[in-house]
């Protein structure tokens, strides 16, 4: 079993999240102050409380996985961009007997390279000391946390500015300068993502071996969640979708309760995320290794598709013309096989093809698994790929079970979803190690 083992890649270094904090800084007013609070505990019911899972601008900017933290920027122009402040739990023995140990002032200002941190119990005193005089508020503006402190601070400035001191004149989101960083990826960054879809392609080859008719979906989702813990992922970057025959139709489908049915295809989306960052992977296989003919053309179809839109991936090409060239080889074999009637032009202008394919191609991929940046410059101006970005590239065919469908293709739900850097040259491909072409599918689950 020690040999199924992968070797984990390196952390970030705390230099790397620093370097971050310097260029964000960078981007602000010597004026301003931003704040930019950490997730909470959530309850799960009663006393117990899902596994923390950290905000992702926060872990972005700091590396630091502790809830309840808080981190504060103080642009002042330099090279280094400024100072940053962070305000974490405080040291307390009996909760940390409970739930672990904690960083405190000193661990966070030690470990992670912040100028200066605080434990929480001198949030208040601190905050206004440290905001005094600042006259632009950044923060993430769909945040309550950080709206409530920044109401606070514009308490406090309400007060000062009678006592005739320079005062808070708005605020701005801070979101999109930190998502369009987030964007482009560092080396460091694809590493990781690199390592967390070795680990889901694994996971899916796993899944793929097991399969047989008579066990249910939910023993394939245990097995590869059993795969990401294994090689040291936190578990799936999203709810596993294991959907058999036509629960694969069903784009979120997550009940994964159906027994696998012999003759059926199964559709498995499932990722894991490793150091926060995300795998998103998609196969569709036949439960009893072999594809049957009507599937066998359907799933050609969609694999003819995405391996087109996979080539198409470079510099300067958008997301939209990838879509569009998907949508025209989509609607191009479905006319072929019947499926849809009239002359192709005709079929995308009338958007027919939504019938059977409904969503878009693809989505950034990062630390989130829908990541964030905008997929548009202005509203008619699609996105340019550039080098660093990573990208999804997931065609999908879903054949309803209705009256005017062929009984061969009723019910029959196909994705085949890769995950893409964008390189300099081109694209690197980097869930690769789990087969989407029939035969070598086929040759993996008869050899088991
Ligand atoms: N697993 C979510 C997606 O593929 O977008
Ligand atoms: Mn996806
Ligand atoms: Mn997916």
């Amino acid at each position: 079993m020690q040999s199924d083992l992968m070797l984990p890649p390196a952390p970030i270094a705390p230099q790397v999240y620093q370097a971050r904090r310097a260029r964000l800084m960078q981007k602000l007013p010597s004026h301003s102050a931003a704040l930019i609070p950490g997730a909470c505990l959530v309850t799960r019911s009663r006393d117990s409380e899902y596994p923390f899972r950290q905000d992702s601008d926060f872990y972005y900017l700091t590396g630091i996985v502790e809830p309840d933290a808080l981190l504060v920027l103080l642009p002042d122009g330099s090279d280094q961009g400024g100072q940053s402040v962070v305000f974490c739990l405080d040291r307390d023995p009996t909760m940390e007997a409970w739930t672990g140990r904690r960083l405190g002032a000193e661990g966070v200002m030690r470990e992670h390279l912040i100028e200066q941190a605080f434990e929480n119990a001198e949030r208040e005193k601190q905050l206004n000391n440290l905001l005094g005089g600042r006259e632009m508020l950044y923060f993430p503006l769909s945040n309550p946390e950080a709206q409530r402190l920044a109401e606070q601070a514009y308490r406090q400035a309400q007060a000062a500015q009678r006592r005739g001191h320079p005062t808070l004149q708005g605020w701005l989101d801070i979101a999109p300068l930190i998502h369009s960083m987030r964007l482009i990826k560092g080396e460091e960054e694809l590493t990781l993502l690199r390592h967390a879809a070795a680990i889901s392609a694994r996971a899916h080859c796993r899944a793929m071996r097991v399969a047989a008719p008579g066990l249910h979906e939910y023993q394939l989702q245990a097995d590869l969640e059993h795969e990401f813990v294994w090689q040291g992922g936190s578990g799936p970057a999203y709810s596993t979708i294991v959907g058999s025959g036509a629960n694969a139709c069903v784009l979120h489908y997550i009940e994964n309760a159906a027994p696998l049915k012999a003759g059926e295809l199964v559709l498995i989306d499932a990722g894991a995320e490793y150091a926060l960052y995300a795998g998103d992977i998609t196969r569709t296989f036949p439960v009893s290794g072999v594809f049957s003919t009507p599937q066998r053309a359907l799933y050609s179809l969609v694999l003819e598709a995405q391996k087109n839109a996979v080539a198409a991936v470079r510099p300067g090409t958008t997301l939209n013309e990838i879509h569009q060239g998907v949508v025209e080889d989509l609607t191009k074999g479905l006319i072929a096989l019947g499926l849809l009637e009239g002359e192709l032009d005709e079929c995308i202008k009338a958007e027919s093809y939504r019938r059977f394919y409904l969503h878009s191609t693809s989505h950034w991929l990062g630390l989130d698994v829908h990541d964030v940046g905008t997929y548009r410059l202005d509203p008619d101006t699609p996105r340019p790929l550039e080098a660093g970005m990573v990208i999804t590239v997931e065609p999908g065919l879903y054949i309803p079970n209705d009256d005017d469908i062929p009984d061969d293709y009723r019910g029959i739900g196909i994705r085949i979803e890769d995950d893409v850097v964008v390189t300099a040259e081109g694209h690197e491909v980097i869930t690769s190690d789990v087969p989407k072409e029939m035969d070598d599918i086929e040759a993996l689950m008869a050899n088991k």
